[in-house]
């Protein structure tokens, strides 16, 4: 083994499978109609979700598995209303973000609702000055799972166009509790390369040297 690489590492091979889903990883818009997840699938999926680490242990995730059609067609009713918002709210650039395919909430295999749990005010460890990181903590698993989507060789879209309150309403949902996210999961046709906004021409990432700073914030 290469005298630089720690004794307690992978081997070549399943460290380049880690950075390689990591870097193909996509923001999925666009599914095959019709398909579906094996419940195995779903299942390895959501255990994956579940291992994310989260602040004080307190595993503030909750995952609800629209199986309802009527249901599903409610929320993207929701999340077609917030687009229209959102649209207006950007004023000049409206007409282009309408033109943006944002979500695949109908075509999608599988929808996952993922809320923060209700009474996280007990939950004082590592958020008494970042109450937040509640929020961090179910970002952790939502990337886990995408990233195991990913392997598996299934898309996910994040979906966050919508009326927490409303949806929160829609799942019956306690009062402390609030959806952050609207997953579409399951088979694409393609994986794209890029991010789909910048592929549409909507925003270009910036690379990796304007984000590493040493010792002191340093202005661009
Ligand atoms: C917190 C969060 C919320 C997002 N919400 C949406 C959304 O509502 N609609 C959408 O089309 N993409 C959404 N995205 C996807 C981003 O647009 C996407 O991650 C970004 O453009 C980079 O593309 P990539 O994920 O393919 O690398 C969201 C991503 C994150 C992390």
């Amino acid at each position: 083994m290469d005298d630089l690489v720690s004794a307690f590492a992978y081997t070549a091979a399943e460290r380049q499978a880690v950075y390689r889903v990591i870097s193909e990883r996509r923001d999925m818009r666009r599914f095959v109609p019709g398909s579906v997840v094996a419940d195995e699938v779903l299942a390895r999926l959501l255990h994956a979700a579940h291992a994310a680490p989260s602040v004080g242990l307190m595993q503030p995730w909750r995952f609800i598995r629209i199986t309802d059609d009527a249901l599903r067609k409610d929320i993207h009713a929701l999340v077609d209303e917030e687009r229209t918002q959102t649209a207006h709210a950007l004023g000049d650039r409206a007409e282009e973000f309408l033109a943006l395919k944002v979500e695949g909430i109908l075509e999608c295999a599988e929808l996952l609702v993922v809320a923060l749990c209700d009474n996280r005010d007990v939950h004082i460890f590592g958020r008494r000055t970042l109450p937040q990181m509640d929020l961090a903590s179910v970002s952790c698993a939502i990337q886990n799972l995408w990233l195991a989507a990913r392997s598996e060789g299934l898309g996910m879209g994040w979906v966050s166009l919508f009326d927490p309150q409303r949806l929160a309403a829609l799942l019956q949902m306690p009062s402390d509790a609030q959806p952050v996210a609207v997953l579409c999961l399951g088979p694409v046709p393609e994986f794209p390369q890029r991010p789909a906004l910048e592929l549409d021409g909507w925003a270009v990432a910036r690379p990796l040297p304007e984000f590493v700073w040493e010792n002191r914030w340093a202005r661009a």
